[in-house]
């Protein structure tokens, strides 16, 4: 058995440390259960996940990855409050380096709904755990590949005051679509199968490559993205950060800013707080009200960014966080100056015609709109021609 496929051992966290995590996990929606489960497949080194949602998460939620798996002893700690591979003292806590680190979150999840998981590390038996509204049930054996399926049902059935939005399945399938897809954007090299109803909603072949993961799930558009170019002279700011990633050119702008996709160490975050900056990197050159389409890349030392502080760790906070903002801004105005804005005769920038090649113009928005109505906008050529959405 070799070091990656090893299972990380689960450990009970001490009070000390449990006082020092942030205001627990709280699981409000099927979208978040569905970016917990992803989490820890990610965090298991997986490099092939598959989503199986039925009625918008409310029926059932499945997960199947083929990472480390689950140590058959640690199975009950894995649903236990405050059980987790992933730190095991309160300076851990100051460099955290995986996505998941409280372990609560299949806890939580456990207590408002039928949970079940099932994992076999390599070289192991699997086993299967049940967790029935809070109450654990016995380990039993499984056959399976090796990895973890893990797998929600009856979501909030017996718990319907903590759910504060309206239940519906298509809203949720929207949400649960978007959170697939940033965390594709984060992982190029794994590759992830979603099906919705039965039906395949999205298939990203793994690949060693950003673009070819953005112009997977981007479409057309991807092909009028600028590659940011960061100004010679940022080598002599003091920081460890860095940025790289994507942007629209100014003539490519949307209503709303949930193209703007930030990435802090691999983890999507919300994408409001670095709107600013991004704006002035624009300076004049969007309109107002109008945002870009960005898929921006930060990397930072663990030790420079606090992931302990959100319920939901959609927000961070960062050390050094208005130099590296600045460093954001003057990365955007240097790529925008130095990049031709000019369509030339075929209406493609020049340097980008390599990948324009292939484009088809298909917003992101696109993907949330069922098969049979894109197959109608473009009869017999999605499915040819994109092969690895539908
Ligand atoms: N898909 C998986 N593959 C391998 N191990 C897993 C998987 N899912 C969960 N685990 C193990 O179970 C533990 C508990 O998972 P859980 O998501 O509850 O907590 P966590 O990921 O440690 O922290 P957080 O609550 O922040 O997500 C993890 O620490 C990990 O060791
Ligand atoms: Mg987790």
């Amino acid at each position: 058995m070799n070091e990656l496929s090893e299972p990380n051992r689960i450990q009970q966290l001490d009070e000390i440390t449990i006082g020092h995590i942030a205001a627990g996990e709280v699981v409000e929606r099927p979208a978040q259960v569905v970016k917990e489960l992803l989490e820890n497949a990610l965090d298991a080194n997986s490099t092939a996940i598959h989503v199986e949602i039925e009625r918008g998460g409310f029926d059932l939620i499945r997960i199947e990855d083929n990472g480390t798996g689950i140590h058959e002893n640690d199975l009950e700690l894995a649903l236990s409050r405050h059980a987790t591979s992933k730190l095991s003292q309160p300076e851990d806590l100051n460099e955290i380096h995986t996505l998941g680190f409280r372990g609560e979150a299949l806890a939580s999840i456990g207590t408002v709904s039928q949970l079940t998981v099932a994992s076999k590390p390599d070289g192991q038996e699997g086993r299967c755990i049940r967790m029935d509204a809070g109450r654990r049930q016995p380990i039993e054996p499984i056959g399976m590949a090796n990895g973890t399926v893990v797998t929600v049902e009856q979501l909030f059935q017996n718990t319907p005051v903590r759910l504060g939005f309206p239940r519906r399945p298509a809203t949720e399938h929207a949400r649960i679509v978007e959170v697939v897809v940033a965390h594709a954007i984060a992982h190029p090299n794994v590759s992830f199968r979603c099906t919705i109803d039965g039906r395949s909603t999205l298939n990203l072949p793994s690949s060693s490559s950003i673009e070819d993961r953005l112009y997977d799930v981007l479409g057309g558009q991807s092909s009028s993205l600028l590659s940011l170019v960061l100004p010679a002279q940022d080598a002599d700011v003091p920081g460890d950060e860095s940025w790289t990633g994507y942007i629209s050119a100014p003539d490519i702008s949307r209503g709303k800013g949930d193209e703007v996709h930030i990435f802090v160490n691999d983890r999507p975050v919300a994408s409001t707080p670095f709107h600013q900056a991004i704006r002035r990197g624009y300076r004049t050159r969007l309109m107002q009200g109008r945002h870009p389409v960005a898929v921006l890349h930060l990397q930072v030392p663990a030790n420079e960014v606090d992931v302990n502080v959100h319920p939901t760790k959609r927000e961070v906070r960062l050390r050094h966080s208005w130099r590296v903002l600045e460093r954001l801004e003057r990365a955007i105005a240097h790529t925008l100056a130095t990049s031709p804005t000019q369509p030339d005769s075929s209406g493609e920038l020049q340097e980008l015609q390599g990948l324009a090649q292939n484009a088809q113009n298909r917003p992101i928005q696109e993907l949330l709109v069922p098969t049979r109505i894109l197959r109608r906008r473009h009869p017999g050529r999605l499915q040819q021609e994109h092969n690895s959405i539908l």
